[in-house]
């Protein structure tokens, strides 16, 4: 089973099952993992879908839009790594991937 680790801002880890297709804020919100908000649903338009993914990991997530990068700059506690995680799509390529969440989302 390909899975991703999300690591809460207290250290709490969670392992999750990649369903391939799914975006990673779908996933967490299935799985019903604390600290992910997704306020709008996945639309890229609240920013309470922040992670911030392990340096190793950060390339395969794919190119960050100008519209997420916008929103990005409204978070606080943006990181060099930061993502939404509504616009991470899994797939079994990010087995393994480890993401840490914030503090506070937006
Ligand atoms: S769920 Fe709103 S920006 Fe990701």
């Amino acid at each position: 089973m390909a899975s991703v680790t999300i690591i809460e801002f207290g250290g709490t880890e969670h392992e999750v099952e990649i369903e391939p297709g799914k975006s990673l804020m779908q996933i967490a919100v299935d799985n019903s993992i604390p600290g992910i908000d997704a306020d709008c649903g996945g639309a890229c338009a609240c920013g309470t879908c922040h992670v911030i993914v392990a340096d190793a990991w950060f390339a395969k997530t794919g190119q960050t839009s100008d519209e997420e990068t916008m929103m990005l700059g409204m978070t606080p506690e943006r990181a060099e790594t930061s993502r939404l995680a509504c616009q991470i799509e899994t797939s079994d390529a990010l087995d393994g991937m480890v993401v840490q969440l914030p503090e506070f989302q937006m």
